[in-house]
């Protein structure tokens, strides 16, 4: 359960009573999580790019600001349904660059060469004449998106001799591995940008704001429907409800959509509701929700249902590409 604080304010109820308050938002699924369910296959193209967006631009953000945020790995990247974006947590051993007084920084898989060496010296009661700037937080970057490509632990390939004789080899091999994938997913995008993370030299490495250029980021990749399980957001959408039958005839369309609505909005006011007669999206249901949470709750409730002697499919649905009439052709 992670939280997040939004806001603190006082109340004053009665006067010279002032309550103290905090607005936290309940956040969803943690990348840690994601590369769980995603198992060996390693996560989708599609969630790769917007994990890598939405994290590069926090950390633009945050290195713009001066600040490292010097812990960044899968358990502190969350999901948020509600604004349909991965989110960074964990600020406990951030700096502001130039005075970093904690020395023992970053999570073992994901810490920076750079850093490990200083890890190192303290342990050994050693000063560093250096200090570790922004960059650590790229090369941590470049772990979780390897991770989340190729489905594997990389601690023991980071610390190999053959990834220290030639990283760029050992990534070439492993996007090798996977093309399987789909040949005509112009994958070694995804490959030199995570190379541009991945240097030993921390001057090398490419800054976050820079990475956010890459080609990787203009390619259009469709979610897969696990992907539209597994990341809750405002809109659901339900397979496997409506006939032909029910999209050719108009009388039994409108009475079927509004028995849909019904059902629906008994786990909260539905914002809108769409169900498209032709391609793409034919016969599927697509409900706005005015929260996730109302979502949430009906994506649970609804899944595996009977309707019309069928089961019921609930994914969510990016509300972003909703709301620009963008329906994905995913298949089941
Ligand atoms: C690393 O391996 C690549 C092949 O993937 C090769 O082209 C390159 O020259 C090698 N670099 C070094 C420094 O050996």
């Amino acid at each position: 359960l992670t939280l997040i604080l939004l806001l603190f304010f006082t109340i004053h109820f009665s006067p010279n009573v002032p309550s103290r308050c905090l607005l936290l938002e309940l956040l969803d699924v943690s990348a840690s999580e994601l590369l769980l369910y995603s198992s060996h296959q390693g996560c989708s193209m599609w969630m790769i790019q917007h994990c890598a967006r939405d994290v590069l631009e926090a950390l633009a953000f945050l290195h713009h600001e001066g600040y490292v945020h010097a812990d960044l790995k899968p358990r502190n990247i969350l999901w948020s349904a509600e604004n349909e974006c991965f989110k960074l947590i964990d600020f406990g051993l951030s700096f502001k660059e130039g005075n970093q007084d904690e020395k023992y920084i970053q999570t073992d898989r994901y810490r920076a060469p750079e850093a490990e060496l200083q890890n190192c010296l303290a342990q050994a009661g050693l000063q560093s004449d250096t200090e570790c700037t922004s960059a650590v937080d790229l090369w941590s970057l470049g772990i979780i998106l390897l991770e989340m490509f190729s489905g594997m632990k990389l601690k023991h390939t980071v610390r190999s001799q053959e990834w220290k004789a030639n990283s760029s080899a050992i990534i070439d091999h492993i996007f090798a591995s996977k093309a399987v994938v789909n040949a005509a997913i112009p994958a070694y995008h995804l490959r030199d940008l995570m190379k541009s993370m991945l240097h030993d030299d921390p001057s090398r490495r490419i800054p976050a704001e820079m990475a956010l250029c890459s080609a990787f980021f203009s390619i259009p990749f469709a979610p897969h429907i696990e992907d539209l399980v597994m990341l809750p957001t405002p809109v659901l959408r339900l397979l496997n409800v409506l006939d032909d039958d029910y999209l050719e005839n108009e009388e039994e369309y409108e009475d079927v959509v509004q028995g849909v609505k019904e059902e629906c909005q008994k786990y909260g006011p539905v914002v809108s509701l769409l169900v498209p007669k032709e391609n793409p999206g034919r016969g599927q249901v697509f409900v706005e929700y005015a929260n996730a949470g109302d979502s949430k709750a009906a994506q649970k409730l609804l899944t595996g249902r009977m309707f019309d002697g069928k089961f019921v499919v609930a994914t969510f649905y990016p509300l972003s590409a909703y709301k620009r009439g963008y329906l994905y052709q995913t298949l089941l």
